[in-house]
């Protein structure tokens, strides 16, 4: 509701007691006026609901209002029949009491909607349990079949309630509806044989008819159209815009079917409302001595078929009476007028017992038999105070029940009012309020009472009638302050105002006159002994229950109409006294159900008569503005630093901060036990005011740190998210890492295995290490291989490679040397053909050769001068032409007798091989030996420089026998002379220490070899043989090697020392 006080200004205020000038009944009605003109149709005074009758669907009792309600504090929320009903069904949960909600308003106010939507409200309270939906259905389906046989058309209403109804809903402790109980009161069974014009009979009677299938029709020998009926046809409006007779049969259906009617228990409903239409059909005529006569027995004979009965029997029944007086039977025949009389007392006493049947059907489905704790919540939806241009005993009954209706209120209101001061320590005003008892005991007070005189008077002997019956109240109540008849009345104006036949009773809500015609009838309320007997033995089901058979045995009149009434009103209050009230008062704005039609004359009238100023000046005697401290503090906290944001301390210490921060004047407000109690709706208004600037100022506030939080939640969620996916990205890495683990130890493990048995043959356990071995190995022997063919590094192989390796080694190095060999310039390729010569011919056969084999041969060893000398003379002259010099050397020649050393210049060319003698500076030619002529030439195995050359024996003579010559480098000199004679044969390595040689004159000579000299000497011996004296090959070694040594101390080069050797 607070939450609506702004709108104030146009919509007025939603809490009457929030007017400013509570005491005027215009300023209250125009409130109601401007809200219902902004279809606000709800208004309270305090928790009291007045609704106003929009006549048109407002759309504000959907399932959203029905949520939106539920579970809300009822002053959060705009005014609302849910919102009271929640705040009661919270409160009964809550205080484990029973509670009742009281509607009350005239015909056609919208009390039986209203009752609907508080039914709805609190069905749709339960949990969706399969248990609970079947018993929320049948709570909500009793409503449309108690209205087909309870409302009728008036012409106030459309839907007009003929009953008064209370019904009970029954809770579990978890506040479920687990069942129900229905009280009805006294239903209007006039209706059903009698209808103003413009009226209608109670539905169901036209919703059989247009709504049963024809079969039913036939069975039960009806036509459709109900104007065939003349309990039907009366009001002459059978057929009404707004309502669906057909629709709302299904609709009955449908709710005897929810509410496990049974077959025949259908049927006999619907033959019971055929036989009460045929019932209506039949009519009376005179006979000759003016006795009644049924003038078409067919209806009669229909009739019984449906009810059950002889014909024969019904019809006699509806044409006699048999009286019982002193143990005397008489049966006398009826008039026909008695007999109309007779056959409408059994159409009513049939269809009020079957209504009441109806109810106590409806009680039964909806009881509950589980034990444990219920608490009540009742809904009552009775009749409202009616006046007609013509009263009768009905209204005379229905205002007596408002009377006692306005009682509780009145006593409820102010009880609770007084209490609720009491509790809270706040002193009270005693308000001035009418209290309607007095008219209550004019009505029902023993023995005094009106109802008591028209007991007294349809009881006593004699001929009573209506006109004994005034005559009677008239002389016991002519001095009551409320009750006025022609005959009591002083006053002439007033006695011009009363009929003769009418007594008038000054309600609380008004003057009602009412007509006495008709009252004993009613009140005795007669069923001819005939007719009851024939319905208790009838084989309908619901008659025969109905009509018990001991009903004819009893003695004891029962009670009359209105002492019924009475009892049943006086039961009804004992019910609600003992119940926490909440109150829906409705209001019809026009007799023309227009909407947004406001009749402020009407509003006025029942805004008397509901006592509505009353019930306002109550609840404003005091304060105007009531909340528990909590409520106020929560809602008005930002006002006052001391209470913004929260406060810690007890909420009364808050609020009182607040009112002292607003400066509110002590005599504006109180402060109860629990609750805060503004007087002047005044000061509430300023504090909300307050309250509007201060939340805009807060808003602005709140959006920035809301915004905050907001950014706040999402960073804590994506930190969450982050932290989430980090553990999962953790576990995945970890498990990777396992996995990589496991599988680096099996891979470790069988590499282990695999070493351990490397040297197994290759098996399954040591295939990979072998083959991994292998890689390695060819990967490192790739990364290592030799890149000169000089460089003979190989690594080392596993015994695995080693074949491989071998295999390796010998093409990388037959590719080294290709490569090498292809790379050599043509020179150097001579070079080497004549260092491979020399090693196919010398290679373990001469000591000398690993001394020379570093060493390239050279084409002169010649010193400069021999040299220059060489080119001149040699060439130019001596040379054989054609020939080409190819090698060229200073030697030693011994003779071949003798042995003496002769210093000699040896050159080769390509046909033969010259000795020549250098001296000053002058070449001569002392042998020329050509290459052809050679016959083999002999070194030793040694270290010495030796070479024989053998020549022709022919030419022994000549050339003085073989050439024996010392050359610095023997091998040099020989390779290239078996290179240039390319003649390998040639070649004779010594076998033993002596070679042969053929001398001058066929003599034969030998050369000793021997070892032992530190140096080479050759020498001829003592016994005339050369003696070759050679050095070991370690003794050349280390000569070399020193002579390389002063070589470099004296700065001679190699050229320099190979010439010195
Ligand atoms: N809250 C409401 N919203 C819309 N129409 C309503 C409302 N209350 C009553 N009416 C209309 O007024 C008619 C009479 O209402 P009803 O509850 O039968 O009156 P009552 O029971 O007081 O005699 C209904 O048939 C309906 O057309
Ligand atoms: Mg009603």
């Amino acid at each position: 509701m607070e939450s609506v006080l702004d709108e104030r200004e146009r919509t007025g205020v939603p809490d009457a007691i929030l007017l400013e000038d509570y005491l005027s009944e215009k300023v209250f009605i125009d409130n109601l006026k401007k809200r219902y003109k902004e279809n606000l149709i709800y208004t309270y005074i305090g928790q009291v609901v007045v609704s106003v009758n929009p006549y048109k669907d407002l759309g504000i009792y959907t399932e959203n209002h029905l949520e939106k309600y539920r579970n809300v504090n009822f002053y959060e929320v705009p005014p609302h029949v849910f919102a009271i009903t929640e705040n009661a069904y919270k409160a009964m949960i809550a205080e484990v009491a029973d509670h009742c909600i009281l509607i009350s308003g005239e015909s056609g106010a919208g009390k039986t909607e209203a009752s609907k939507q508080v039914l709805r409200f609190l069905a749709a309270t339960s949990l969706h349990r399969r248990e609970m939906d079947r018993v929320r259905d049948r709570l909500l389906q009793s409503n449309p079949l108690l209205e087909a046989f309870g409302n009728a058309k008036t012409n106030r209403n459309d839907n007009s309630s003929r009953f008064g109804k209370y019904m009970d809903i029954e809770f579990n402790f978890k506040g479920d509806p687990v069942g129900g109980h229905i009280l009805n009161y006294l239903l209007e069974k006039s209706r059903v044989v009698h209808q103003e014009i413009g009226e209608r009979n109670f539905h169901v009677f036209y919703q059989l008819l247009a709504g049963a299938p024809s079969h039913l029709l036939e069975k039960l020998h009806l036509e459709r159209n109900a104007d065939s009926y003349f309990y039907l046809k009366q009001g002459k409006s059978g057929h009404v815009d707004s309502i669906s007779d057909s629709g709302d049969f299904e609709a009955v259906q449908h709710a005897l079917a929810t509410l496990n009617f049974t077959d025949e228990e259908k049927e006999s409903i619907w033959g019971i409302l055929g036989a009460i239409l045929h019932l209506g059909n039949v009519s009376f005529k005179g006979d000759d001595d003016g006795l009644a006569k049924v003038v078409d027995e067919t209806h009669v004979n229909y009739c019984s078929k449906l009810l059950g009965c002889e014909s024969q029997e019904l019809l006699n029944a509806l044409t006699h009476r048999t009286i019982e007086a002193r143990g005397d039977v008489v049966t006398s025949p009826l008039h026909p007028e008695q007999a109309v009389y007779a056959r409408d007392a059994l159409a009513k006493s049939v269809y009020e017992r079957v209504f009441d049947w109806l109810v106590e059907r409806i009680n039964q489905t909806l009881h509950n038999t589980e034990a444990g704790r219920k608490t009540l919540l009742g809904i009552l939806d009775i009749y409202g105070f009616e006046i007609f241009d013509r009263n009768g005993f009905e209204q005379f009954c229905i205002n007596y029940c408002n009377e006692k209706l306005q009682q509780v209120f009145i006593e409820l209101t102010l009880r609770s009012e007084q209490d609720e001061y009491r509790r809270e320590g706040i002193e009270w005003e005693q308000v001035e309020y009418f209290d309607n008892k007095i008219i209550c005991d004019l009505v029902e007070e023993k023995h005094k009472g009106i109802i008591s005189l028209l007991d007294e008077e349809c009881l006593r002997p004699g001929e009573a009638t209506d006109a004994t019956f005034l005559a009677k109240m008239n002389s016991h109540l002519a001095k009551h302050k409320h009750y006025f008849s022609y005959d009591t009345s002083v006053n002439n104006k007033v006695k011009k105002t009363i009929n003769k036949d009418e007594f008038r009773l000054r309600h609380y809500a008004g003057d009602v006159a009412y007509r006495v015609q008709g009252f004993l009838d009613k009140n005795n309320d007669l069923l001819f002994r005939d007719l009851k007997e024939v319905m208790t033995h009838t084989s309908n089901l619901i008659l025969t229950a109905v009509f018990p058979k001991e009903e004819l045995g009893r003695k004891k009149r029962p009670d009359t109409a209105a002492t019924q009434f009475k009892n049943s009103l006086g039961g009804l209050m004992n019910i609600l006294m003992n119940k926490e009230p909440s109150y829906i008062r409705c209001i019809k704005p026009n007799d023309e159900k227009r909407s947004y039609h406001f009749n402020e004359e009407r509003v006025s009238h029942q805004v008397k008569y509901l006592g509505l100023m009353e019930n306002l000046r109550v609840r404003r005697a005091g304060f105007a503005y009531r909340r528990q401290y909590e409520v106020f503090l929560h809602r008005y906290k930002s006002l006052c630093p001391a209470t913004w944001p929260s406060y810690k301390g007890q909420a009364k210490d808050g609020v009182h901060s607040i009112v002292k921060h607003l400066k509110y004047s002590p005599e504006d407000y109180r402060m109860g036990r629990s609750k805060l109690f503004i007087r002047l709706p005044r000061t509430l208004f300023k504090t909300e005011d307050a309250l509007q600037a201060r939340k805009a100022e807060l808003a602005t506030k709140i959006k920035a740190k809301w915004k905050a939080f907001v950014y706040q939640r999402r960073y804590q969620k994506m930190r969450a998210a982050v932290t989430v996916l980090t553990k999962h990205w953790r576990r995945i890495a970890a498990k990777k890492v396992l996995a990589r683990r496991k599988w680096a130890a099996g891979v470790i493990r069988a590499f282990v295995k695999g070493f351990i048995t490397r040297n197994q043959a290759v098996n399954s356990t040591n295939a990979r290490f072998q083959q991994l071995v292998k890689c390695e190995y060819l990967v490192r022997l790739s990364k290592a291989l030799p890149q000169h063919v000089l460089n003979r590094k190989w690594p080392q192989p596993p015994s695995s490679c080693k074949e491989a390796s071998k295999v390796l080694w010998d093409l990388h190095r037959t590719y080294l040397a290709r490569k090498y060999v292809r790379a050599l310039p043509p020179e150097k390729r001579v070079m080497f053909e004549e260092k491979v010569l020399a090693e196919q011919l010398f290679r373990g056969q001469k000591a000398s050769y690993p001394l020379v084999l570093p060493k390239w041969f050279v084409a002169s060893r010649l010193d400069p001068a021999s040299e220059s000398l060489m080119k001149t003379a040699f060439e130019g002259i001596i040379k054989t032409s054609g020939e080409k010099t190819k090698y060229s050397v200073p030697c030693t020649k011994y003779d071949r007798h003798g042995y003496k050393p002769r210093e000699r210049l040896l050159v080769l060319t390509t046909g033969a091989l010259y000795l020549l003698e250098a001296k000053e500076n002058k070449l001569k030619q002392k042998h020329r030996l050509s290459l052809k002529e050679i016959q083999g030439i002999h070194v030793s195995p040694n270290n010495d420089n030796l070479i024989l050359i053998q020549i022709p024996p022919e030419n022994a003579k000549k050339d003085k026998g073989d050439l024996i010559i010392n050359v610095p480098n023997v091998i040099e000199a020989v390779t290239k002379l078996v290179s240039v004679s390319d003649n390998t044969e040639m070649l004779k390595i010594a076998a033993t220490d002596s070679i042969g040689h053929t001398m001058k004159n066929g003599k034969q000579g030998t050369i000793v070899l021997n070892s032992g000299a530190s140096v080479t000497t050759i020498n001829k011996n003592k016994e005339g043989k050369l003696l070759v004296l050679f050095a070991s090959y370690w003794m050349m070694v280390c000569l070399e090697r020193t002579m390389l040594d002063a070589a470099e101390l004296v700065g001679r080069d190699q050229a320099a020392i190979d010439v010195a050797w």
